[in-house]
């Protein structure tokens, strides 16, 4: 990301961001409610364009894509959007093969890829015929995750992945997002306002503040932040850190 500026309406959301992740790294980008955190990730998937500066995936730069291009590039990025948005009129099985249906693969593959999709996220395959208002928060979550990495992409992007889901339930993500990231090598891009889940999961934590990533740590070096916002963030958690 070089000098990525959004603006919307007249309204600075974004500006002079600066960012490098690695191949295979977990970087958690943290701020309160309404800094700009889905946004930035609308940015990298392509769903939005910066008005300024510009992206590059893989070493591509993303800023004057067609929508061909995108669409190739966008078989490299998951998205676990935020409260899951599984589609309520489809099953499970529908929900994660939603994506594979573009690819118009023989159902035989889909059908193959939904079943590997649920078993790495932990979902029985029977689970696979019900409905989403039938499971519980966790279980959505999972089949949100495993409808991201149906494609098998080397990129996960999540938005808020534990808020609304209680703490146990929460945790039992964070270690599905871990694992994603350490068993698969899977780069993961985690936005979330939940301080847990970022000491939980983060190789680097990066802090959105004013529209701009004013503070960016190693997990390892997080007790020595100055910031004010993350040392607020932090607070109740010191003997985690
Ligand atoms: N489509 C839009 N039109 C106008 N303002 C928007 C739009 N989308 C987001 N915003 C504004 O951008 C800011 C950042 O939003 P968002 O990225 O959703 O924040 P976060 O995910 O950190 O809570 C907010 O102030 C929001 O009101
Ligand atoms: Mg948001």
């Amino acid at each position: 990301m070089h000098n990525i500026g959004y603006e919307i309406n007249q309204k600075t959301i974004l500006k002079e961001l600066n960012l490098e992740i690695e191949p295979g790294e977990s970087f958690v980008i943290m701020g309160r409610s309404g800094c700009g955190k889905s946004t930035l990730l609308r940015l990298i998937i392509g769903l939005n364009r910066p008005t300024s500066g510009w992206i590059e995936i893989e070493e591509i730069n993303t800023s004057f894509f067609s929508k061909p291009e995108w669409h190739r590039i966008r078989y490299k990025m998951g998205m676990v959007f935020q409260s899951s948005a599984l589609f309520d009129s489809l099953n499970v099985y529908e929900n994660v093969a939603f994506g594979l249906r573009s690819k118009k693969l023989p159902e035989s593959e889909i059908k193959a890829q939904v079943f590997k999709s649920l078993s790495i996220v932990g979902l029985d395959a029977d689970v696979a015929g019900k409905m989403p208002a039938e499971l519980s928060g966790g279980m959505k979550k999972r089949t949100a995750i495993a409808r991201a990495i149906a494609f098998e992409p080397p990129i996960l992007l999540y938005d808020e992945p534990t808020t609304g889901l209680d703490p146990i339930v929460a945790d039992t993500i964070n270690d599905l997002i871990r694992n994603l990231q350490q068993k698969l090598g899977i780069t993961s891009i985690i936005v979330t306002h939940d301080i847990m889940s970022a000491l939980k999961v983060a190789d680097r934590i990066g802090l959105l503040h004013d529209g701009k990533l004013v503070e960016i740590t190693s997990r390892a070096q997080l007790k020595n932040v100055q910031h004010p916002l993350l040392t607020e963030f932090m607070k109740d958690y010191q003997s985690l850190i």
